[in-house]
């Protein structure tokens, strides 16, 4: 399907690897430009290089730490200046770190509130301008099945995910009609992220080995599998596009069908 994103600017938050990269390169499988940003500039190069190869937009990477709001601040403006407007924002960031409740300190809760909560606060307050000027501006925002069920070991994504829910069905309201907000919420899909839990549930002796815990973590899923990071990325090309041109204010679950809810 043809998404009609060429030429079209996108700007993909935590985008050096995972579910960001992939999404970063849907964009760029439909020759739109497209913005990526991490903090690890060794890791952020490699991912530039293999966007460039794969259409005929450009791509810009910008080193970024997503908790500093002048980091954020300075990432929009290059994007902007690089690409002449910014018709698209997605917003992800780094999982906040996995534990039970009493596993969790304050700094962690205020940690996980920066990373996740005001990194897409900063960025859409930045971006926004921009995506109305774009005229059919959208923010697509990457959160977790765990803001409609909960899991386990997770307490801080459990908690503090549903502010980023809350805040795109808020925006959803208050930038219609000229920009729409939406969120995607995956289940497993396997990226580093995944690899970290499985190898955290392997140390508190709930699998003997990685390969127990991903095979695991897959036979709880209704389709049969961990998801490809692919598959979350292109969901969010689409609900960027003009194909769903009168979706917004939605959290589709991307989970291969995990939720029970
Ligand atoms: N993978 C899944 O199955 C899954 C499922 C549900 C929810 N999620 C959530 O989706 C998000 C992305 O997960 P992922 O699996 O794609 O993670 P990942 O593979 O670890 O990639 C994270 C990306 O974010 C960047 N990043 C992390 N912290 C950053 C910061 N402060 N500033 C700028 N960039 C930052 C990383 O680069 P640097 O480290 O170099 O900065 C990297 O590019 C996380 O919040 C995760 O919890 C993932």
């Amino acid at each position: 399907m043809d998404l009609h994103l060429a030429d079209d600017v996108a700007l993909v938050t935590a985008s050096s690897a995972g579910l960001g990269f992939a999404s970063a390169q849907s964009f760029a499988r439909e020759d739109a430009d497209v913005a990526i940003c991490g903090r690890d500039a060794e890791r952020l190069a490699a991912a530039e290089a293999a966007l460039e190869s794969v259409g005929d937009g450009r791509v810009l990477a910008v080193q970024t730490d997503l908790t500093d709001p002048h980091d954020v601040s300075a990432l929009v403006e290059d994007t902007v200046d690089a690409f002449g407007g910014l018709d698209h924002l997605v917003t992800s960031a780094g999982g906040p770190p996995s534990g039970s409740f009493h596993d969790v300190e304050d700094r962690d809760w205020y940690g996980a509130y920066d990373t996740l909560v005001m990194s897409a606060v900063w960025t859409v307050r930045e971006a926004h301008p921009h995506l109305e000027d774009s005229g059919a501006g959208t923010w697509t925002a990457i959160t977790s099945r765990s803001v409609r069920e909960v899991i386990d070991d997770l307490v801080l994504s459990n908690a503090v995910r549903r502010a980023v829910v809350g805040l795109v069905k808020s925006v959803s309201h208050e930038f219609a009609p000229s920009v729409r907000a939406n969120a995607v919420l995956p289940g497993a899909h396997e990226t580093s992220r995944i690899t970290e839990l499985v190898e955290d549930a392997v140390d508190r002796g709930e699998y003997d080995d990685y390969e127990e815990g991903l095979a695991a973590w897959g036979e709880d899923v209704p389709l049969g599998r961990i998801g490809d990071p692919e598959e979350l990325g292109d969901v969010v090309a689409f609900l960027a596009s003009d194909r769903a041109s009168y979706v917004t204010g939605v959290s589709v679950p991307v989970d291969g069908g995990s939720l029970r809810s």
